[in-house]
């Protein structure tokens, strides 16, 4: 079927509950905005200008003071962080749109100098891992990380429901676990990354088990349809995490997710970033196995989301640099319009320049 419109991205579609005018969502985005991690009066316009969105993610928000792995980015694990939240979504709910949290925490993708008293990062094994963060002092190697402890799990679980509850009183509409590009989670996912001997090492089951730990924490508090999980299944984006066996891994992290019943997938389809490889993979296998909303995202075109729609492999399709270069995407794709492109240079950092200025349609 070849699709020359947009009727399928403006069709409304039923949503943890909300009725959503739209299937065009933005997709989660780290725009380093966010000085001392408690959301501000920019971040609060920044989002409201792109509340047409069906649904707004908002960027990669930390659920421990341990868990940050990038400078100036937003955290949720204190009542000042969730009063600077709750401004961000009554800006958004004023202008008559829908915001998702996404829970992060960065697990061994972090450096000392981001984390209080200059703590070891935490990972699954206590092994080299290569790459760098943006710290206070500029780019830094990542070092060696502290293994997590068995002892030490019931505290990140509880980081995760604490976070859940003051995302609930910020007056999110949904919550969303980020399990993917190698954060903590996706760390325990992977062979790569995950050499445990404990339950939480070796078959996937074991692997997964931190992800459906996590799910039942904050299931407590949202009630499973409102709550979400990004995979990234083939992006090597972070460190180039991988899985030997992604083909066998993640049907059943999925099938895992559909047991537990969580409402939404936020899928990242392949390798984000330029030229980065495409590895082959079963997404649409994938779609298949899980009845609740699933949301494709990476490298979509309108032209592209329109047919996946059409084609019944995804029920929504999150975009990202196009919707930070084009606050009112909506109303262009409604009008065939052209895009604005995006300026790299101010994607994390630069105040209100590159993130406030993107011009809507004349
Ligand atoms: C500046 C920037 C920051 C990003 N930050 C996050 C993030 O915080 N959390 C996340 O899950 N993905 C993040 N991503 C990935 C995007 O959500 C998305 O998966 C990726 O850009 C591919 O979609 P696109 O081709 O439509 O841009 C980021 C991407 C960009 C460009």
């Amino acid at each position: 079927m070849v699709v020359e419109d947009v009727r399928a991205l403006l069709q409304p579609i039923e949503f943890a509950g909300l009725t959503l005018p739209n299937r065009i969502v933005m997709s989660p985005m780290t725009r380093s905005r966010t000085p001392g991690g408690v959301p501000n009066a920019l971040n609060a316009e920044y989002y409201a200008q792109r509340a047409s969105a069906g649904l707004i993610f908002a960027e990669s928000t930390a659920v421990s003071a341990y868990g940050v792995g990038f400078i100036d980015t937003p955290g949720i694990f204190t009542d000042e962080q969730a009063a600077g939240w709750a401004d961000v979504t009554s800006a958004v709910h004023r202008r008559g749109g829908r915001i998702v949290l996404q829970l992060w925490h960065s697990g061994h993708y972090s450096h000392r100098t981001l984390l209080p008293g200059g703590a070891l990062p935490i990972g699954p094994s206590a092994r080299p891992v290569s790459g760098s963060v943006r710290t206070p002092t500029g780019r830094m190697d990542v070092e060696v990380p502290r293994a997590l402890e068995r002892e030490d799990v019931p505290q990140v679980l509880d980081e995760y429901l604490a976070a859940a509850r003051r995302a609930l009183e910020a007056n999110f509409d949904a919550i969303e676990v980020h399990a993917g590009n190698g954060y903590l989670i996706d760390q325990f996912l992977r062979d790569s990354t995950n050499h445990r001997t404990d339950e939480y090492g070796g078959s996937p089951e074991n692997r997964m088990r931190l992800l459906l730990e996590v799910i039942e924490a904050v299931s407590s508090v949202w009630g499973r349809k409102r709550v979400g999980v990004r995979l990234s299944p083939t992006n090597p984006s972070v460190f180039g995490i991988a899985d030997s066996q992604p083909e066998v891994l993640f049907p059943q992290v999925v099938d895992a997710l559909e047991g537990a019943g969580i409402g939404f997938l936020d899928m990242v389809e392949g390798a984000t970033g330029e030229a980065a490889d495409q590895y082959p993979f079963d997404y649409e296998g994938l779609r298949r196995r899980f009845s609740g909303v699933y949301i494709a995202n990476n490298r979509f075109s309108r032209e592209s989301a329109e047919q996946a729609l059409a084609d019944g492999r995804a029920d929504m399709i999150a975009f990202g640099r196009s919707f930070i270069a084009n606050p009112d995407l909506v109303e262009r794709f409604r009008a065939g319009a052209s895009l604005n492109p995006i300026v790299f240079e101010t994607l994390y950092g630069s105040g209100a320049e590159g993130y406030l200025d993107y011009p809507t349609m004349a």
